[in-house]
């Protein structure tokens, strides 16, 4: 099964699962509080509040296992009231968020959706199942978010949508891309996948387009396993969401005693999160804020260890434009060139730490040439893909432990200058 392009400690990983097996055996070996000189760092490592367990077993206790029930009403409310947002869906995954979204905008072949090449493979999915071509346009060399001079100069008759990635939840320019998409009466669907409590202009990204989707990957900051929402902004697309949402029924009008039977409306499908997830995902939406807050001391301890290897010019710190504020999701860098990049990953897998990049662009990649096309050039995507590197990071890295990998990268950076 295809899930994430990522490259796992120098070897290339085609599939989520693969990588995951391989840290489910690491994690084995290691002790939760002490991961000493001798023990394996993680990439990633899945942070419980200690309510998943009660919350599963009320589920089970209850026999109330399909979707929509009390823990999915609980996400939904939290997302509605303390996001913003006029509706909300749990889902199984932010890939299945992403497949309604493009169903919502009633695409047809030869229309087209401009979003970065730099993102994961789900983002153009989506829309090319939905009959639409994807147009890859390059990302910012700052922020790794799409460039909105490249958004203006792909946007024809055939332009249907623009979907910006919030990278490491950051947020994209979305006053600008708001205003290109209403000049241009085109929908804005944000992919907010990494991009859970961050912020542009005191908005939470996700809630600022037409349509919004989140994702609670196991990677990712509120975990759910596999889940994800979708966040509609906009209400004309209410309705048709719910009831692709309800397997494409008009089952929520029955249930509000409207109609007497359901009946099938739309070409909807199995996009709800089961309640065994929900529990889940309510355990850590319960703790939200406190996860953000803990991922960003991390985050923000990495970037002051760093900053002295970014005034030499060895490495790229990301950057956080002043209208956002970012939730810890990501810590990454841009090494000097791929060859260095490499040499980095392989110098840390020798002292035991796991380091991952991604992602693989698009444009290039078999399917992107086979489903979706470029606009431009993509330099900064190809630039950024070869250059970037990921630290471990989860809400309880320790100190201790990003204190163990810098001394590495000093270390390799030490002997490349003798
Ligand atoms: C930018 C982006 N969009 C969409 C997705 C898909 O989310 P999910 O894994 O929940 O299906 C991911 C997952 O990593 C992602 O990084």
């Amino acid at each position: 099964m295809l899930r994430h392009s990522i490259l796992f400690a120098g070897t290339e990983i085609i599939g989520c699962d693969i990588l995951f097996m391989k840290r489910r055996a690491t994690l084995e070996e290691i002790a939760i509080e002490d991961l000493n000189g001798d023990q394996t760092i993680p990439f990633n490592r899945v942070y419980l509040t200690g309510k998943e367990q009660e919350y599963f077993t009320d589920v089970l206790k209850q026999k109330e296992l399909a979707c929509n029930g009390r823990y999915t009403h609980k996400v939904q409310d939290w997302l509605k009231g303390r996001l913003g947002t006029n509706g909300a869906f749990l889902t199984g995954a932010g890939t299945l968020a992403l497949e309604m979204a493009a169903l919502l905008l009633d695409l047809a072949p030869g229309d087209e959706v401009i979003m970065p090449s730099f993102t994961f493979v789900t983002t153009a999915s989506a829309f090319v199942r939905a009959g639409a071509t994807p147009v890859f346009v390059d990302i910012k060399a700052d922020t790794m978010n799409i460039d909105l001079a490249q958004v203006e100069k792909a946007i024809s008759a055939k332009t249907k949508a623009i979907v910006p990635v919030h990278y490491a939840g950051v947020g994209c320019d979305m006053d600008q891309l708001k205003n290109l998409a209403k000049k241009h009466s085109i929908a804005l669907v944000e992919d907010a996948a990494h991009g859970i409590l961050a912020t542009y202009k005191d908005q939470y990204l996700g809630t600022i387009g037409d349509i919004g989707i989140l994702s609670f990957h196991e990677t990712k900051n509120v975990v759910g396993g596999e889940a994800g929402a979708l966040l509609i902004n906009n209400e004309k697309y209410l309705t048709k969401a719910r009831q692709l949402w309800h397997k494409g029924t008009n089952k929520h009008d029955m249930e509000l005693g409207l109609v007497g039977r359901y009946t099938w409306t739309e070409l909807g499908s199995a996009f709800a999160a089961s309640e065994i997830t929900a529990s889940v995902v309510w355990a850590q939406i319960e703790k939200a804020t406190e996860i953000v807050e803990m991922r960003k001391a991390a985050w923000q301890r990495y970037y002051e260890m760093l900053t002295p290897l970014a005034q030499t010019g060895h490495i790229a710190l990301p950057h956080v434009p002043q209208d956002c504020v970012q939730n810890g999701h990501i810590f990454y860098f841009l090494t000097q060139s791929k060859t260095i990049r490499d040499e980095l990953i392989q110098h840390l897998k020798k002292d035991k730490i796991e380091s991952v990049f991604h992602y693989i662009p698009l444009h290039s990649s078999p399917a992107g040439l086979k489903y979706g096309k470029s606009a431009g050039d993509l330099r900064t995507t190809d630039s950024a893909s070869e250059r970037l590197l990921r630290l471990p990071l989860w809400a309880d890295l320790s100190v201790a432990v990003q204190k163990r990998i810098i001394a590495s990268i000093e270390r390799f950076y030490q002997a490349k200058a003798q």
